[in-house]
């Protein structure tokens, strides 16, 4: 591994592309101090420019190189949370290009908890810009297999580092107004983000401008995706309805139709975030005319999965 994290660093200072593992999903690096290597970010991503790529960092202090303050609140949040599946969004410094912040005034700062990535960034010593490793729009990776699918010869190097514990992107908090607000909800929930900072934090409007997850059909699968109820889901199997589909759901059905598919999901919003873009990978191979999804649960554990299913289905 040692060997690996050297040459990645080598990489990484030419200017060129190395994708690795967060504890999230995985991401697609470049040195966050040199503007050719982040165009190739966009570039191998297709995506579009005005979208702002988030800065990762070894170690908090490395927050004043990026962010010109850290409020009270945003200190605590990292205190918290750090290293782990926060980022945080902050006033930028001066100086800091437009390029990854795509024109705003603000900064996404992160400090990820996976032993390839924290290894890899304290060898680099500087801010390494990381999107998720996938085109833009479609599924994150979890898995190096996963990068590979996505990005191929795009991109120089991939570390491996087995499949992504979380699964599911970072809880983005925007730190950098005058309250705190959630803009993508992740597995750290809003109830924990409160209860460190002692106030409520806002809900991001999901179609502002170019903040996460702008575009509706984000996270998305190749084959349609549709978020149905339970008794939505009994209809549908009770008509008979004959297409080739796969059925990911929480509770057991029975599927007279033999040909399609049927993934029980975990229960657990922990486990099921861990699987469910593993999930929908695997499905999207098969050919099929439709993944239908049981919609989750309203709670706040399910938050991030609810986001992310709602956006695979609105792709459709
Ligand atoms: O878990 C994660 O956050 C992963 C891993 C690799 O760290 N990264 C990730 O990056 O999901 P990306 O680029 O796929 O999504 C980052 C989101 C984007 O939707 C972007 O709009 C938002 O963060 N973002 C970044 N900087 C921002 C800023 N200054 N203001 C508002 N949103 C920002
Ligand atoms: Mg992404």
């Amino acid at each position: 591994m040692q060997e690996d994290i050297k040459r990645a660093v080598k990489i990484l200072f030419s200017g060129d592309l190395v994708a690795f593992p967060t504890e999230t999903v995985y991401g697609l690096g470049a040195d966050a101090s040199n503007p050719e290597a982040i165009k190739k970010v966009f570039a191998a991503k297709e995506r579009p420019t005005d979208h702002p790529l988030i800065v990762h960092l070894a170690d908090s202090r490395q927050l004043l190189d990026w962010a010109s303050t850290v409020s009270s609140g945003a200190a605590r949040l990292a205190e918290a949370f750090w290293p782990g599946p926060l980022t945080l969004i902050l006033q930028k410094k001066p100086g800091v290009s437009d390029l990854i912040t795509g024109g705003q005034d603000t900064i996404g700062l992160r400090i990820p908890k996976h032993p390839v990535a924290n290894a890899l960034l304290k060898a680099f010593g500087r801010g390494v810009v990381a999107p998720s490793a996938n085109r833009f729009g479609r599924i994150s990776p979890t898995t190096a297999e996963a990068v590979r699918e996505e990005l191929g010869d795009a991109v120089d190097l991939i570390l491996e580092g087995g499949a992504c514990e979380v699964g599911v992107e970072s809880t983005i908090v925007d730190m950098s107004g005058e309250f705190p607000v959630i803009l993508r909800p992740g597995m750290i929930q809003a109830e924990q983000i409160e209860a460190v900072l002692k106030q409520a934090v806002g809900i991001g409007r999901k179609d502002a401008p170019r903040v996460s997850g702008s575009h509706l059909s984000h996270y998305a699968p190749q084959t349609p995706v549709v978020l149905l109820s339970t008794a939505e889901i009994q209809n549908f199997l009770a008509s008979g309805e004959n297409i080739f589909f796969a059925l990911m759901s929480l509770h057991e059905f029975t599927i007279a139709c033999s040909s399609s598919l049927h993934v029980k999901m975990s229960k657990d919003p922990q486990k099921y975030a861990h699987d469910l873009y593993q999930t929908l990978r695997d499905l999207d191979k098969k050919g099929l005319q439709r993944i239908i999804v049981e919609a989750v649960p309203g709670t706040s554990e399910w938050d991030a999965i609810r986001d992310r299913l709602s956006r695979a289905s609105n792709a459709s």
